[in-house]
């Protein structure tokens, strides 16, 4: 796999059940699969000896980004190599303006766009706009990824600004000789944003996990809800049928995640939704499969891309939900001095976490703990997806930053806890693996140690009885909780 961040760190875990290896193409030994995979290829993904080196002795390349430039990918298949996805399909992972144009002619729902070169942005946009209104939107072709390279312009007044902006962007590594390319659009009457996702083997078999709804603050990822709440069925069969058709039309080989905006039904967009964009690897949006489906997308990208049979995507659970963990100040390690007094360490806040909810599936990626970056992610599983969003939501706070937004205290769980560790349990208890952890953890508390009992055995019980009785004690903890979280933060 080239790229050696957590795509390639979590295919490599789906890779050793299937007795598979993964070898791993990683820019330095502390990248996210370099510090798990046992084979580790050092070098740049623009490094046509690396990428060689790489591919020898493999049985197919495949990728845990995009940024691989297409020559190179064309020089690994005439040197013998197989290649998934390809260069011909990737292409339009790349390229936005590429996919937009392939899309269109597809007939696939893609908002108005118009194609321009950096240099002419000011006269372009405002060509654009007098055609079709303010705002517009306005994306750099390659190279941009949570939401760096997307402009949205309310007025020709932005447009200075942003011709300043482009000059400085570095160039896309797939085009890096090519004078950049820009694609302006029309904002899109955005209701929410979904996903669909699924993967295709060469030959020919694909199989879709459910359309999810992808929750975005800032252009970044938080949330994922599987299935999409409350999407009408006809929706969802759309925008399942047209991803499988984009898989096919474009002959991708592996997971493909198809990007989709929800918007009113109308005359442009009879189906009532709209294609954003493509990844062709596994995606963020399928984070959730690992704990809420039967076959994961690692291991759907793996089937795919070695032409095995694939897995079925049924869901193990009625609702998954995914929160991303993105890293709050400090590094997170105990003691650090750039915590906060009193926050505790990465490891703390997974024993903290997994007695609160011992249904959480945690996952981290062993990155280095950087204010906003994603260093992890947790899945919940079972019925009430208003629950499980506020525990998905609680969970990754609380593992990104060491503070939990409610004020909960392991030691003082009844007021805060009781909603929230009873819940937990109620939760888990409409799936028995849940209630069936909890006790576990009840069962050995006695032998592993007072704290872990404490937590493990009594957060859940105690804080419903403590609850029932009027929560005494509970007073003090939450308050004076709160007050070192506004410390904190
Ligand atoms: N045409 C559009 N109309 C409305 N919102 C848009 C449009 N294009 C992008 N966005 C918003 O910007 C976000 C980032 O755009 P996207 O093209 O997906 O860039 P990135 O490659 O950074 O993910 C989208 O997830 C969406 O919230
Ligand atoms: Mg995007």
């Amino acid at each position: 796999m080239v790229g050696g961040g957590q795509l390639a760190r979590m295919t490599h875990q789906a890779a050793i059940a299937l007795g598979q290896s993964l070898r791993v193409l990683a820019t330095s030994p502390d990248e996210s699969a370099a510090l798990v995979a046992a084979d580790v290829e050092l070098g740049e993904h623009t490094d046509r000896a690396a990428l060689l080196r790489l591919a020898t002795g493999c049985d197919v390349v495949t990728f845990d980004h995009e940024h691989v430039p297409g020559p190179l990918l064309r020089e690994l298949i005439a040197a013998g190599h197989t290649v998934h996805p390809g260069p011909d399909a990737l292409r339009f992972a790349q390229d936005k303006a590429a996919m937009r144009q392939r899309l269109q002619q597809l007939g696939a729902p893609v908002p108005t766009f118009q194609i321009c070169a950096a240099a002419d942005v000011e006269s372009a946009a405002i060509g654009f706009a007098g055609e079709h209104g303010w705002p517009v939107v306005v994306k750099t072709a390659s190279g941009g990824y949570d939401g760096k390279g997307v402009w949205v312009l309310d007025g020709p007044a932005a447009l200075a600004e942003l011709a300043g902006e482009l000059v400085g962007l570095p160039p896309a590594d797939t085009a890096p000789d090519v004078p950049r390319q820009l694609v302006i659009e029309q904002l899109v009457p955005m209701q929410r944003e979904l996903a669909a996702v699924l993967a295709r083997s060469p030959f020919g078999q694909a199989a879709a996990w459910p359309v999810v709804e992808t929750v975005q603050q800032q252009g970044i990822c938080v949330q994922v809800v599987a299935p999409a709440p409350e999407l009408d069925e006809d929706r969802a069969l759309a925008a399942t049928r047209l991803a499988l058709r984009i898989a096919h039309e474009l002959g991708v080989v592996g997971v493909l995640a198809v990007e989709l905006f929800q918007v009113p039904v109308s005359e442009q967009y009879p189906d009532g939704i709209v294609v954003n964009e493509l990844a062709m690897r596994p995606h963020n949006s399928g984070h959730w499969s690992m704990d809420g489906a039967v076959t994961g997308q690692f291991e759907q990208h793996l089937r795919a891309v070695l032409d095995y049979p694939l897995g079925s995507t049924a869901m193990t659970a009625p609702v998954t939900v995914m929160g991303n963990v993105l890293a709050g100040p400090g590094d997170g390690a105990a003691g650090n001095a750039g915590n906060a007094p009193g926050v505790p360490g990465v490891d703390e806040r997974v024993h903290h976490l997994s007695a609160r909810f011992p249904q959480l599936k945690i996952h981290l990626y062993g990155k280095e703990f950087r204010p906003g970056r994603k260093v992890g992610h947790v899945n919940v599983s079972g019925t009430d997806t208003a629950e499980l969003r506020r525990i998905a939501e609680l969970a990754a706070a609380y593992l990104g930053t060491g503070v939990w937004p409610d004020g909960w205290s392991p030691e003082h769980p009844s007021s805060d806890g009781a909603g929230a560790a009873g819940a937990g349990a109620g939760t888990g208890g409409a799936d028995v693996a849940g209630s069936g952890a909890a006790g576990a953890g009840a069962a050995d508390a006695g032998g592993a140690g007072r704290a872990v009992g404490s937590v493990a055995s009594d957060g859940p019980d105690a804080s419903d009885a403590a609850g029932r009785a009027g929560g005494g004690p509970a007073g003090a903890g939450p308050a004076q909780r709160r007050a070192e979280t506004e410390r904190v933060q």
